[in-house]
């Protein structure tokens, strides 16, 4: 079970591609061939994007900048997404705050819980319809080795990738024999270009990171082939390991003395 083959027609959506995984992602994709729609709020940095890809790999690059926690604004993406054809959705876009709740801000919770979770199911169940009837397509999920564990101090963000956790694994499951593909990336720490990396990132020994371009590389591959999860990298598999099988128990006391830290350093 392989990716529908690019064509002139179909398209690649990459959700939260302005940076990071998902512009590497977009980057992984065109190099395959494939012409993309990229998905964001800095439409600059997209169009930047959009120019490079097209240059690079020839391919067709559209721009849709959408704040994909406010349900009006990613109402007229859904239904665009539901009338094309889409060989591949990268729902990737997603944002992690650290500390107690109860101080953060709770508006801006309730966007994350909409952001990583609420438009993730809201975009796949966009575009799997088309998909099913064509009988191809793939859905990446990046969902995080933190959803797979209770994290007090990075509560709402371990509870939505919980949710996109169990969300493409199931899924996938329901998918057998469909010719739809969908594979879970739930990375550890992976190295990206954003500025708001190095404070969390200072305190992670550098052995522990894996790269943005590899990570895009492996979970194309692994989508492809339909795999069930992509975990980047030796010490994430380890840390994916304990937070699968570990009592959560234990884990919750483990991570979220560790987060505590990082929230408060
Ligand atoms: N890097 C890691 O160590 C790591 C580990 C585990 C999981 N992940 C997951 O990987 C995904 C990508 O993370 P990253 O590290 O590449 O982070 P990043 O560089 O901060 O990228 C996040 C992307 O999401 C977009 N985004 C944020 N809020 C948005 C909104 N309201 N509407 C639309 N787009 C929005 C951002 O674009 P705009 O700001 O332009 O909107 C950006 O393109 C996330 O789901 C994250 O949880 C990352």
């Amino acid at each position: 079970m392989s990716l529908p083959a690019p064509t002139a027609d179909n398209r690649a959506v990459i959700t939260g591609s302005s940076s990071g995984i998902g512009q590497a992602l977009a980057e992984e994709l065109a190099s395959r061939g494939y012409s993309v729609i990229l998905v964001a709020r800095r439409e600059d940095l997209l169009n930047q994007l959009a120019q490079r890809l097209t240059e690079k790999y020839g391919v067709t690059a559209e721009v849709r900048a959408v704040d994909l926690s406010d349900r009006e604004q990613r109402a007229p993406l859904a239904k665009e997404l539901a009338s094309r054809d889409i060989a591949v959705l990268c729902n990737n876009a997603g944002v992690a705050t650290f500390g107690a709740l109860a101080d953060l801000d709770l508006d801006y919770e309730r966007d994350i819980m909409e952001l990583n979770a609420v438009a993730v199911h809201d975009l796949s169940l966009a575009v799997l319809p088309g998909m099913l009837a064509r009988r191809a397509g793939g859905i990446l999920i990046t969902g995080s080795a933190a959803g797979n564990m209770p994290i007090p101090h990075n509560t709402t963000y371990a509870a939505s990738k919980a949710f996109t956790n169990t969300f493409a694994e199931s899924l996938r499951g329901e998918l057998k024999d469909t010719g739809v593909n969908v594979t879970l990336l739930a990375p550890g720490p992976v190295r990206t270009d954003n500025p708001d990396q190095d404070e969390v990132g200072n305190k992670i020994p550098e052995f522990i990171w894996v790269t943005a371009a590899y990570t895009a590389k492996i979970s194309i591959d692994g989508l492809a082939r339909n795999k069930m999860r992509v975990v980047p990298g030796l010490i994430s598999k380890g840390m994916s390991l304990a937070g699968q099988f570990g009592p959560r128990a234990i884990t919750s006391v483990v991570a979220g003395a560790a987060y505590k830290k990082l929230a408060s350093e």
